[in-house]
């Protein structure tokens, strides 16, 4: 098992990495300091491993939620119906909440853990390779708006993290391969040889290697939690995670949440982020190709629906919490291996990206 600590002073935790972590019961033990203790999950993994997680925790107060699956349902509706079942359940505010899902479970979960009595504790067991190498570590959490993604929020750090590698066993190749972009950021925005070992790597990757699987774990993991320590709420060099991130986000909304997987979106955002700084002179055409061609090895879409025009797609982009003053602001990359803070863009350049590439 590996250990990697988020250094956050006194909110400082861990994220451990292995193999057949959720039944290691020591951990639970470890990180729980209450008697009642909540798992939440959605209808797909709970099948899979809701028994195995109650099972570490027979001497507890236990109670579940299991929410139907999906991106459209990460809204305040559902996040409701935790705080209706806490407050049915009489749960106190030194309870913990364990959020045994995706993205989508681990935002819900980590809000209504903020929101429940102004904040109860929680851990994050991430099922999918996204959740293990992204959205599980960092404390950001929140839900979906219909006029925006991931509008409503609240920073909030989990006790510890357990990213259990065998989980992804049964996880579809779709999602594989869209958690697979979140990892490719990391290299691209500031680690050019672990972007290189990627190159190296996709296939193996791909066929589930599992020393490859928990290496690009690891290193995600590593990247994002140096990122977190320096800046958690996103003054300054967090924000450069958001490389593709406004680009994917208006594929997201402007689609239908739940047409495009989030990292799917991300993966063809990257590509569009790559292709304005070739239109600023900092990367060339084979930086570019370097960045397409490893998306498509993975089997990620690199080219943006035909349906969003490039008015609708500004009228969406509009909407980001990088946004200053109503301009958007984009992260685009100097060279792989190093990303700029949020920069706003001349809009006849960034028209020029939206008009042009993958039309
Ligand atoms: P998801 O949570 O929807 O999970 C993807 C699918 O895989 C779901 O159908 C889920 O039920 C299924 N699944 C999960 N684990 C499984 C397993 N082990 N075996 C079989 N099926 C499994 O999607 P995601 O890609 O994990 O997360 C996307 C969400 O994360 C988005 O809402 C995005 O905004 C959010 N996100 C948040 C952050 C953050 O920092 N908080 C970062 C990146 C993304
Ligand atoms: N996934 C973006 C962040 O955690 O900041």
């Amino acid at each position: 098992m590996h250990k990697i600590i988020v250094e956050l002073d006194k909110r400082s935790y861990p994220i451990y990495i292995g193999s057949n972590l959720i039944n290691k019961t020591e951990l639970y033990l470890k990180h729980i300091k209450s008697k009642q203790v909540i798992v939440l999950s959605n209808e797909t993994i709970a099948p899979l491993y809701l028994d195995s997680v109650l099972k570490q925790l027979t001497e507890f107060q236990v109670t579940s939620l299991v929410l139907p699956d999906g991106e459209q349902y990460k809204t305040l509706e559902y996040v409701t119906q935790v705080f209706d079942q806490l407050l049915t359940e009489k749960f106190s505010r030194n309870s913990t909440l364990i959020a045994l899902g995706g993205g989508v479970i681990g935002d819900m979960g980590g809000f209504a853990a903020a929101c429940y009595q102004r904040g109860i504790n929680f851990m994050q067991i991430p099922t999918t390779l996204l959740a293990q190498v992204d959205s599980s570590v960092g404390g950001k959490t929140g839900v979906n708006h219909p006029l925006g993604k991931n509008m409503i929020g609240a920073f909030y750090q989990p006790q510890c993290v357990i990213a259990d590698a065998d989980v992804l066993d049964t996880l579809a190749d779709r999602q594989l391969s869209a958690g697979l972009a979140e990892v490719i950021k990391y290299g691209l925005i500031r680690d050019i040889q672990f972007f290189e070992w990627l190159e190296a790597n996709i296939s193996a990757l791909l066929a589930r290697d599992k020393k490859a699987l928990s290496y690009a774990i690891e290193q995600s993991c590593i990247n994002k939690a140096q990122i977190v320590s320096e800046d958690e709420t996103e003054s300054g060099v967090r924000a450069t995670l958001n490389l593709g991130h406004t680009f994917g986000h208006a594929i997201e909304t402007g689609s239908g949440y739940g047409t495009y997987l989030h990292g799917e979106a991300v993966a063809i955002g990257t590509c569009q982020a790559a292709d304005l700084s070739r239109r600023l002179g900092w990367l060339n055409n084979d930086d570019v190709n370097r960045i397409i061609a490893i998306f498509k090895q993975c089997h990620l879409p690199t080219l943006p629906p035909n349906n969003l025009t490039t008015e609708r797609f500004i009228e969406l982009m509009s909407v980001d919490k990088k946004n200053v003053d109503g301009q958007i602001r984009l992260i685009l990359l100097k060279k792989i291996g190093e990303a700029t803070l949020p920069i706003g863009v001349d809009k006849n350049i960034l028209s020029a990206t939206l008009d042009t590439y993958g039309r």
